[in-house]
């Protein structure tokens, strides 16, 4: 196969990739995706450095021998410990990662209070400690690590007094304090996207950081002079270390492209 109709390798311990495939699918419906899901892994974002960073890098030379001509971490936690190695690693192809959008929350919230959920990994990981140094000045940052959260998302609750009991204990203290933008900084959160605005009221503007992962994607794969010249729609393939998985993969996908 030519290489710009090749398919685009998109990466997550486990589901919540799919929230980021979603917008790649959205904005680029001519290309092929090819995702997979580690879930017999997940969660990441509770293991150590070492071992995630092994996880990221076997997962993407399982994918890499498919013959692939792009890689999306769409998982902030993979994306923080392991960008620079992939990107060290497969350098005649485009690297894309995810990291928590804290950019435009803090355009938007501009001396108010940004809160961020996201995996303890991320949260205590070098890069996002750099990224909030950058932004702190503007805004006041509160990272907020949900261990539990994104298991939610992998049993495919995505509502309920369960979800909601969780999310009020981890939510209201912080919101007590008054909070201005959320990020999701995690690819499962989108998916309660629901149940966490159950919590917050309207109040607090919700980001996550997908669609500027997809739009990235698409200008890096253009430098690359890798898009695709497909005049018809692509396929998604989907693969998971835990194969039952798949159902609830094309349910997160079609759920949000096509009924939202
Ligand atoms: N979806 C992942 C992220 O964006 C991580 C979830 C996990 O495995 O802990 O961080």
């Amino acid at each position: 196969m030519e290489r710009r109709n090749q398919p685009i390798a998109v990466f997550d311990s486990g589901v919540g990739g799919i929230s980021v495939l979603r917008e790649m699918v959205r904005l680029m419906p001519n290309e092929n995706f090819y995702f997979r899901g580690d879930s017999i892994h997940a969660p990441f974002g509770t293991r150590p450095f070492h071992e995630i960073q092994k996880l990221t890098l076997d997962n993407i030379a399982h994918m890499a021998q498919k013959g692939i001509k792009g890689i999306v971490i769409a998982c902030n936690t993979a994306t923080s410990v392991a960008i620079e190695l992939l990107r060290n690693t497969y350098i005649d192809i485009p690297v894309v990662g995810i990291e928590p959008a804290l950019k435009p929350a803090v355009m938007e919230s501009r001396h108010g209070k940004v809160l961020v959920m996201a995996t303890p990994m991320t949260v205590h990981a070098e890069k996002f400690c750099r990224l909030m140094a950058q932004y702190q000045g503007e805004a006041e940052i509160i990272p907020l690590g949900c261990p539990g959260l994104m298991e939610f998302v992998e049993a495919g609750s995505l509502e309920g007094p369960r979800l909601q009991e969780y999310l009020k204990k981890l939510l209201t203290p912080k919101l007590l304090e008054g909070v201005n933008s959320i990020v999701l900084g995690c690819t499962h959160y989108p998916f309660v996207r629901g149940a966490i605005r159950e919590i917050t009221g309207p109040g607090p503007h919700l980001i996550d950081g997908s669609e500027g992962t997809a739009r990235e994607l698409q200008r890096r794969l253009d430098e690359f002079d890798l898009l695709t010249d497909r005049k018809e729609r692509g396929t998604v393939v989907f693969e998971e270390s835990i194969p039952d998985k798949i159902k609830l993969c094309r349910f997160l996908l079609e759920r949000d492209v096509w009924a939202e």
